[in-house]
């Protein structure tokens, strides 16, 4: 099965996953935890140009394609396979981001995007997805009480930030089956006990 986790920077997806691994493996199941950008020594390689603070230069264009290309090696090395030998995949983030951040957030033409994908994952979807769902107000203010002055880029980042969150919001509407959206706000462990919650019963249902 392939479950991906979605949301938005500062929603806990990170520090909740191997939790949530650690929980399926004491019950029997084989799980392999991975992340985008990333997951292989190939993508490893894009996640670090994309992240990489000196390449302001980098045409949105060029962004997507680095992201979809670290996901193509990232699919035929290690996720399919893994799903072949019967194992349970855990992703933080896959192509909702790509949607939600490059689409939804910078403004790119979604049938666009969505061929794209389809390209660069060979037609591979999460059997469910979970949203991490975070209020953007509830985010910046974790921020600020981090101690962080407010300035312009914060409040592009805001704007950003809620087209982001629209956006994922419109994929669940869109696709309800395979979504299910968890509420980031609530304590840590709180969080940790929905995710089980949800996982339980899709692997009920099989
Ligand atoms: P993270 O590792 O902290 O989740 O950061 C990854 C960043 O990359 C985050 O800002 C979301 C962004 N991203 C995209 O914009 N598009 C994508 O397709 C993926 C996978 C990530």
């Amino acid at each position: 099965m392939f479950i991906t986790l979605e949301g938005p920077e500062g929603s806990g997806k990170s520090s909740q996953l191997p939790i949530l691994a650690d929980w399926l493996r004491e019950q029997g199941y084989n799980v392999y935890t991975t992340r985008e950008p990333g997951g292989t020594l190939i993508s490893d390689q894009i996640r670090t140009i994309l992240h990489d603070l000196e390449n302001t230069a980098m045409h949105p264009r060029t962004e997507i394609l680095l992201y979809l290309a670290s996901r193509s090696q990232h699919v035929e090395e290690v996720i399919r396979p893994l799903l072949e030998k019967d194992t349970i995949v855990l992703c933080d983030r896959y192509a909702d981001s790509t949607l939600a951040y490059q689409g939804y957030g910078h403004g790119v033409d979604i049938p666009t995007l969505k061929k794209l994908l389809d390209f660069s994952t060979g037609g591979l979807y999460p059997d469910l997805t979970i949203l991490l769902d975070l209020n953007v107000e509830i985010g910046l203010e974790r921020r600020k009480q981090s101690g962080g002055e407010w300035n312009r880029l914060d409040a592009y980042a805001l704007a950003f930030h809620k087209r982001v969150r629209e956006g994922y919001l419109t994929l669940v509407a869109d696709e309800p089956q395979r979504w299910r959206i968890v509420d980031a706000a609530q304590s840590f462990d709180d969080v940790q006990k929905a995710l089980r919650e949800v996982i339980r019963a899709e692997l009920s249902k099989n």
